[in-house]
């Protein structure tokens, strides 16, 4: 019997958490020189955790620790998280992450946080757009998803912002700093989605 492979559209190709720029910000790998300021920007910030599932620091050292972990795993072609640097003031004031959560299926989910000072200014949306345009025309992934609780509709909306659909709730998905399970919105973008998108602007651009 001849088993016929069936035709994959496009191989993933993982190019590291390579620098990626926009008018007000740039996206690059974190390094130990961002410590101080990781810390005093978001990391020790309650406004910043309260949706997530960790608590603020109280000692820098944590972040350092984190960031420990964090530079040394970009030997990892795999490995995606991009510290947000404010080109205004070369501050790091967040930080995006695409962690590829089901390899068989070419599937990332993105996390982000910004710090407080710096909401409301379109940050999220415009760290998101860039990393969605990498993930997909760079590394060719096949989706990205990314999930919020009823409490951060912010979050919803920067999603919304930035194509992704809303999916469905999963339930009892989430688990806060607590220990309490509560429910997540999935949002999701497929390539096609994306590639449709920018086919649609540019005949719009004609
Ligand atoms: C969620 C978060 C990343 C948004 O960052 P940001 O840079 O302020 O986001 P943006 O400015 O790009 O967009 C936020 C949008 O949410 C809207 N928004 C803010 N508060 C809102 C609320 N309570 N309800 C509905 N929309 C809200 C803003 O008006 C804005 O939409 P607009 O541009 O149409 O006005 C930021 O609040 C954050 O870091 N929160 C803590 C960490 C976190 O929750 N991460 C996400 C985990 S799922």
């Amino acid at each position: 019997m001849v088993f016929l492979k069936h035709p994959w559209p496009e191989k993933v190709i993982n190019k590291g958490t390579q620098t990626l720029e926009s008018d007000r910000l740039i996206l690059r790998r974190f390094t130990m020189d961002d410590t101080e300021l990781m810390f005093k920007n978001w990391t020790s910030r309650p406004e910043v955790s309260k949706t997530l599932s960790w608590w603020p620091a109280e000692d820098v050292e944590e972040t350092r620790e984190l960031l420990r972990d964090w530079t040394s795993s970009y030997a990892r072609d795999d490995f995606y998280i991009w510290c947000c640097e404010w080109k205004e003031n070369h501050e790091p004031i967040g930080s995006i992450s695409a962690t590829v959560k089901n390899a068989k299926f070419d599937e990332i989910e993105i996390g982000y946080a910004v710090s407080d000072l710096y909401w409301g200014k379109g940050i999220a949306t415009e760290m998101l757009k860039m990393v969605i345009r990498f993930m997909f025309t760079e590394c060719k992934y096949n989706r990205l998803y990314a999930m919020h609780g009823d409490d951060n509709p912010a979050s919803g909306k920067v999603m919304d912002k930035c194509g992704l659909k809303f999916e469905g709730v999963h339930r009892k998905q989430g688990k806060d700093k607590y220990g309490n399970y509560y429910d997540m919105s999935v949002h999701a973008i497929t390539r096609d989605d994306f590639l449709e998108e920018e086919a649609k602007k540019a005949a719009e651009a004609k």
